[in-house]
């Protein structure tokens, strides 16, 4: 489904260039559950941004699906990702004047699905998350699991075929943290890609495929044998 051939994204820290990725190889299956981790700085933010189309590689191809990303323009990477990807940030992003349902429903609205089919999808995922009783809340009357679910739930909402989280955890106690995971696995365990930057080992070992980046370079890419 993936495949980053020799990715290199260089960043200028004041006159200090860092290279942020570092001829990335990788292939990812539809449906697999990986988790990134390694010491901050080492790339795994840049690489998720570039896998969700957030930012562009100075060099090397990325392809989704048969389609080279890096060949599209800025419009035609836009569309792909609405269509394809959902993403997670650590810090939420949830627009705060908005309710929990209307935060669901903006992927919806923006990409002209009408009230009448918004409001079941939405609906239906509310209660699926636990969250009918919050609809109504804005996301400051909200503790940060239900925050972060729902991010997730406004991330999944045009059921991408990958998901990406960055640090989704980093800023809940471990019981929410916990949570959040499980809800996660949940989506990937329906189908969806599932790819998850963490720094908690503990976390991160539960994917079945992990990888360990230093100084923007893939170190180690282990995977579990097929049961
Ligand atoms: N927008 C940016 N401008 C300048 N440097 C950046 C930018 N984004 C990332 N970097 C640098 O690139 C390197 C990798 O960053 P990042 O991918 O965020 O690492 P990680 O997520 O592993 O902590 C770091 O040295 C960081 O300072
Ligand atoms: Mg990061």
């Amino acid at each position: 489904m993936i495949r980053l051939q020799q990715l290199c994204k260089r960043y200028q820290l004041g006159d200090e260039p860092v290279q942020a990725l570092d001829h990335v190889d990788l292939r990812i299956n539809a449906g697999e559950y990986l988790s990134v981790m390694g010491p901050s700085g080492s790339g795994k933010s840049t690489l998720l941004n570039m896998l969700g189309l957030l930012d562009q590689p100075d060099s090397g191809e990325y392809w989704l699906d048969e389609l080279e990303m890096t060949a599209l323009s800025e419009e035609g990477r836009a569309a792909e990702r609405n269509r394809r990807i959902g993403f997670v940030f650590q810090a939420y992003h949830l627009i705060d004047r908005l309710s929990a349902r209307e935060n669901i429903e903006l992927p919806l609205v923006l990409n002209g699905t009408t009230p009448s089919e918004r409001r079941p999808r939405v609906n239906e995922l509310l209660q699926r998350l636990g969250l009918e009783r919050h609809a109504e809340h804005l996301p400051h009357q909200l503790s940060g699991g239900q925050r972060q679910r729902v991010a997730i739930a406004r991330a999944v909402i045009r059921k991408p075929q990958l998901l990406l989280a960055d640090e989704p955890t980093g800023n809940l106690d471990s019981h929410s943290g916990n949570d959040v995971i499980e809800l996660l696995e949940e989506l990937n365990a329906e189908g969806i890609t599932l790819v998850m930057v963490t720094h908690d080992a503990a976390m991160g070992r539960r994917a079945r495929r992990r990888l360990w980046m230093q100084d923007g370079q893939l170190l180690k890419d282990e995977q579990d044998a097929h049961a």
